[in-house]
């Protein structure tokens, strides 16, 4: 076998170890199922004692199908022929009259967990990486290798169609506890767990009492009903089919795509399927977009402990990087400490690892780090002279091939290099706020920036698990410069006498993940201000806006702007009977057309990686495919 590696023990139990050949993560390929079955027909002719199922990667157990092989999608034989080739296999694993065991160490998602699902037993290794989950619904399609089947039977409908709705994943002790695995045990004691549960005799795990009740065919309807109200409050069926395809599928077919062969087609023939799946693949090439340099980076060194430094510091050391925070003097440098710890907290469950990440985290007060760093990153006053004073104390300082780099939003990478000996070595490494939520950051090369400086801060930038974009220096870079026209045209709707929700609706219903209004107020009008008169190329801004700021109702920061707001919420946000025909569509024009424009100035490299740009950056309407694509297919309305 190419990709099995199959052994037996004292006991006559077969180790069935995945190494998926020529990939870095296990992928149940068409190659892998097939050497799978045949080693099935061989254990049907001579069966072992028991089975279990085990990675030989580090990087985890099994991602799930082959995302790849998806790209057949758009024909339905073969999309069908998919299908049928998980169902069948894994109803036959689960038929098989020996034991059979899935020893979980790592990420196991989609065809990954299915394959778990049809064993007797599941182990789930105890550690921060162990990750299970039918995350289908987020590629737009939905677990038709029996997970839609099988889960609900094991852990009750209504937690099944909760994390198959959502894509949620949960650690081991969470699987533990919703009866998904076993047991969860330490790694050191993995695998004689593992011995032993197989030739226990157990019975295998079925809910009791109410989980079981719900699972009966007379009370399959109403768990239905309840969930597609939940999801409805969420995605409409038009944008995202997939969700309430689960919700039948499971409710009339027990979970058997192949019964629903209508539904199945509508699923993976609808440009949201597509859409989705593009969307997987932008992701897959920005991160390949961060392994064209080898840099590793052990220590950062941030400057500037305000908004943004404080949260990158924090990132950093939650990704495992030494990490010190310099500011002016350590009062400033505290309430970023006290960020970092709730974002530790929230992320780390287990004290000790927490612990471990506050260490990482050195207030720095001198710039002492400097000399040590691979990486320094400034995040000061945006203040081209204090920028200036502060890059010619650092250069001296830098270990020769540091990453120098800038997180400045609307100062010029030419104009701030100037101060230094070698202008060629300072990159833009561009963050967004909330760091700690946005997947995306541009990394900025300017003429005569060195391409190997630019292509070790890409690295940089995935090695701690954000996406890099890699964008020429400009104002606004991509992602503030397409906003920027975006968001003074919705304000002008509110000029002409349209109202902010009505607008925000609008592009709510788009699939925007917040309106323009409101994400004005958010941002802080005087910001939006700045950024306006810096990016538009209309002359004056709109009156609404104007007349704000003036005032001094800068938005959220200030309790008032567009809208009322109190304790972080808006406070007078109004239901909207109706939305004129045409608004979204007239409201994202002007972030489509300076998208393109920016794609043919070339800005940015092409329009794939601008649309990634605009989707991970803003959260534009991820089945739409981007915003270039929109407009190009505009093959879903409304
Ligand atoms: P901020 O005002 O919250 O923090 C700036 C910090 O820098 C302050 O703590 C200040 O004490 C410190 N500082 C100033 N001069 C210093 C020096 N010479 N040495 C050490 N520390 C010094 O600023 P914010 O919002 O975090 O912005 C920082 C940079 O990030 C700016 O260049 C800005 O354009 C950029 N940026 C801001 C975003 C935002 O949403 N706030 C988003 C993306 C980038």
């Amino acid at each position: 076998m190419r990709h099995w590696n199959l052994t037996r023990d004292a006991h006559g139990i077969a180790w069935m170890r995945l190494d998926t050949a020529g990939a870095s993560m296990n992928k149940l390929s068409a190659e892998v199922l097939a050497e799978f079955s045949a080693q099935l027909d061989e254990f049907d002719l001579k069966p072992p004692a028991g089975m279990i199922i085990q990675s030989a990667k580090d990087s985890g157990f099994i991602a799930g199908a082959d995302v790849e092989e998806f790209k057949a999608l758009d024909n339905p034989q073969q999309a069908q022929e998919i299908i049928a080739r998980g169902w069948h296999l894994f109803n036959r694993l689960a038929a098989v009259p020996y034991p059979t065991l899935s020893l979980i160490r790592g990420i196991c998602l989609g065809g990954g967990l299915e394959i778990s699902l049809a064993c007797r037993y599941r182990i789930a290794v105890d550690e921060p990486a162990t990750r299970l989950g039918l995350p289908e619904v987020l590629l737009g399609i939905v677990p038709g290798w029996g997970g839609m089947m099988r889960l609900p039977r094991l852990i009750g409908p209504q937690a099944a169609l909760d994390m198959m709705l959502t894509g949620k994943t949960l650690d081991a002790r969470r699987a533990k506890r919703a009866g998904l695995v076993d047991l969860a045990v330490p790694a050191r004691l993995m695998e004689r767990s593992a011995a032993e549960l197989i030739r226990s005799g157990r019975r295998p795990h079925r809910p009791s009492g109410l989980p079981a009740l719900m699972n009966h065919p007379l009370m399959r309807p109403i768990i239905a009903a309840m969930a597609k109200k939940q999801v409805a409050k969420k995605a409409r069926p038009e944008h995202y089919p997939a969700p309430y395809a689960i919700i039948d599928l499971w409710q009339k077919a027990d979970g058997d795509p192949l019964k629903m062969p209508q539904l199945m087609q509508t699923i993976i023939g609808s440009p949201t399927t597509k859409n989705l799946l593009r969307v997987f693949f932008l992701q897959e090439r920005l991160k390949s977009l961060g392994k064209e340099s080898s840099f590793k980076a052990k220590h950062l060194h941030v400057i500037g402990a305000g908004t943004m430094g404080g949260d990158i510091a924090a990132w950093g050391a939650l990704r495992g990087l030494t990490v010190t925070l310099q500011d002016q003097d350590i009062s400033r440098i505290a309430p970023a400490m006290g960020r970092a710890g709730a974002l530790f907290k929230k992320r780390l469950r287990d004290p000790l690892l927490h612990r471990a990440a506050m260490d990482r985290l050195i207030p720095d007060t001198t710039g002492e780090g400097i000399q040590h760093a691979d990486v320094v990153i400034e995040a000061i006053f945006e203040n081209l002279q204090a920028k200036h004073a502060l890059l010619q104390q650092i250069e001296p300082r830098l270990k020769p091939g540091a990453i120098l780099a800038t997180n400045t939003s609307s100062l010029r990478i030419e104009d701030l290099r100037t101060a230094l000996a070698d202008p060629s070595r300072l990159v833009g490494i561009h963050f967004f706020n909330p760091v700690a939520m946005m997947p995306l950051v541009e990394v900025i090369a300017a003429v005569g920036t060195q391409p190997q400086a630019a292509a070790d801060a890409a690295a940089f930038v995935r090695s701690i698990d954000k996406l890099p974009l890699p964008v020429k220096s400009a104002p606004g870079f991509l992602v503030n410069a397409v906003l920027a026209p975006y968001m003074l045209g919705a304000m002008r709707k509110l000029d002409e006498g349209i109202a902010p929700s009505v607008i925000d609706a609008a592009m709510r219903r788009f699939g925007m993940p917040m309106g323009p209004i409101e994400l004005a107020d958010t941002v802080g009008l005087d910001i939006a201000l700045a950024a306006g008169r810096q990016l538009s190329d209309v002359a004056s801004p709109p009156t609404c806006l104007m007349e704000r700021v003036e005032q001094g109702h800068l938005g959220k920061k200030s309790g008032r702007g567009f809208y009322e707001w109190s304790k972080g919420a808006i406070a007078n946000r109004s239901d909207v009977a109706a939305i004129p025909e045409g608004l979204a569509e007239s409201l994202i024009a002007p972030l489509v057309d300076r998208t393109e424009a920016l794609v043919q100035a070339g800005v940015i490299a092409d329009a794939d990686l601008a649309d990634a740009g605009v989707i991970f950056s803003t959260g534009f309407a991820p089945f739409r495919g981007g915003p270039l694509n929109w407009n190009k297919t505009r093959s879903i309305r409304g």
